[in-house]
């Protein structure tokens, strides 16, 4: 028989903005026509200094399921989204991810972790991703 699962509340962080005021999914939605696609905002995975640098997905208006870590696993710079071309580069070494995080050239060995994203009374959870991809 399948192992008992417990529902134990969820460990996440808010996300929240530089300035450490929790990201409100209204707002993050408000404003973004719907036919625009692939959205990418960078939050911080907690408070300032406390967690890291995450990508929220937002696609059709939606907010989706999961985020993308920012930190290059390369050698953990902070990667930015690229709007115009629609692909993630890293500034150290050049490693570059597609849209949802996968890896298109090295040096890095490895896509982007993926994190689990949660929404509670407007706010964003972020939490850990089981099976990662
Ligand atoms: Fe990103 Fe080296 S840290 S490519």
């Amino acid at each position: 028989s399948p192992p008992a699962r417990q529902c134990a509340a969820p460990i996440g962080n808010v996300a929240r903005d530089n300035q450490g005021n929790e990201i409100r999914v209204h707002k993050l939605l408000a404003g973004s026509p719907c036919s625009e696609a692939l959205k990418r905002v960078l939050v911080q995975n907690g408070r300032p200094g406390e967690g890291s640098p995450v990508y929220l997905v937002s696609n059709d208006c939606r907010l989706a399921d999961y985020a993308i870590s920012a930190v290059c696993p390369h050698q953990g710079c902070v990667v930015p989204w690229n709007s115009e071309s629609q692909i993630f580069s890293c500034p150290c070494h050049s490693s570059r991810f597609d849209p949802e995080g996968r890896l298109l050239k090295g040096p890095a060995k490895q896509s982007l972790a993926l994190l689990a994203v949660r929404v509670q009374d407007d706010r964003v959870l972020l939490l850990p991703r089981q099976g990662n991809r």
